[in-house]
């Protein structure tokens, strides 16, 4: 089990380059950015732009991109990834479920209509000089279940490497992932296939691997909170143990995460994201929820940190169990 990858499933709004960072300090082997409208860059939209922000101590990263125009994605492929060496792949979207996104045709939309799909995958295939991914669902609903069908599409357009969430769009992020159907792409095509949806802890990775016999594992929610996670899976492949997270190497995380937004998006930005991330971080420890309404309620970095000092104080005060989980 030694030699499998294990890595950050792209997330919008999540897997920014202050996370990436995150996710390879806590063990990630790769990361994907969050998905990029190809269309925004070829029009060269600022914003869009930013998205593409990368560090120089990330570890192997994947630029994510969405959309259903084979030649546009080509020509951003060719113009603006191509001399990009902190990508180590480019990697196409083919599971996004959001109404804004599939009523263009894309994301999971795309897997409608496999010829168009092919398409888009040979158009990025040629114009790349990194290998290009796919990430992708089980199919649109439960009477319309392709992704052998895709699998082996894009297979044969020299896609390089298949990530599963093994879900359908119908389902959005509900119910269980479908290992099973993982392990069918696997036994069906010859390029790796990545698994992905519900490993949240280093046993379901574990059992994961053994129910699909998948070449890596990409985490997505289950990393929210958690970049550590990555390297609790390598112990625990290793070892069959891993150390549990206390209180306050959380915050020390959490210190971190904050203070990597503020580099990249001042204070008031940070803020905004840390709201959405914090909840997260402490998940899972006692009477989390009220300190989750107490932190959205603080203006700066301070008064955040004095809330999750002061909270830490009451869980060690409470029971030492308290202040590990
Ligand atoms: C907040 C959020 C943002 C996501 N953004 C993306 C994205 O930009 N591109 C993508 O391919 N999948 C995206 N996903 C899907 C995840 O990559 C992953 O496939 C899904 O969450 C299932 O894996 P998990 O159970 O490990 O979370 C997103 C999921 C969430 C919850």
């Amino acid at each position: 089990m030694k030699s499998k990858k294990v890595g950050l499933a792209p997330l919008a709004g999540v897997s920014d380059l202050s996370f990436r960072r995150l996710a390879f300090e806590g063990g990630a082997d790769f990361a994907v950015t969050e998905m990029v409208s190809a269309k925004g860059l070829y029009y060269g939209s600022g914003k869009t732009q930013d998205l593409m922000a990368t560090h120089p101590e990330e570890g192997d990263l994947s630029l994510q991109l969405f959309g259903h125009e084979p030649e546009i994605l080509a020509k951003v492929v060719e113009d603006q990834v191509n001399p990009r060496e902190d990508f180590v792949a480019v990697d196409l979207n083919m599971g996004c479920p959001a109404p804004k996104i599939v009523k263009n045709g894309e994301g999971s939309a795309l897997m409608k209509d496999s010829l168009l799909a092919g398409r888009v995958m040979r158009a990025m295939v040629r114009a790349s000089n990194k290998p290009v991914t796919l990430k992708f669902r089980l199919g649109w609903d439960k009477d319309h279940i392709n992704y052998l069908e895709i699998g082996r599409i894009a297979q044969e357009e020299g896609i390089a490497s298949l990530t599963l969430h093994a879900r359908t769009r119908e389902a959005m992020y509900s119910g269980k992932a479908d290992w099973e159907a993982i392990r069918k792409l696997k036994d069906h095509v010859k390029i790796p296939v990545i698994g992905n949806g519900d490993v949240d802890s280093p046993e379901a990775a574990k059992a994961m691997l053994e129910v699909t016999a998948c070449d890596g594992i990409a985490i997505g929610r289950g990393a929210m909170g958690h970049p550590f996670l990555f390297r609790q899976i390598k112990e625990y492949f290793e070892k069959g143990t891993y150390r549990v997270m206390t209180y306050d190497r959380v915050l020390e995380l959490v210190r971190r995460h904050y203070d990597l937004e503020i580099r990249e998006r001042g204070e008031r930005g940070a803020l905004l994201i840390m709201r959405t991330q914090l909840p997260c971080y402490i998940e899972g420890f006692f009477g989390a929820a009220k300190v989750r309404k107490e932190v959205n309620g603080a203006g700066t970095r301070e008064e955040v940190f004095d809330i999750l000092s002061a909270y830490g104080d009451r869980l060690s005060s409470l029971s030492k169990d308290l202040v590990q989980r």
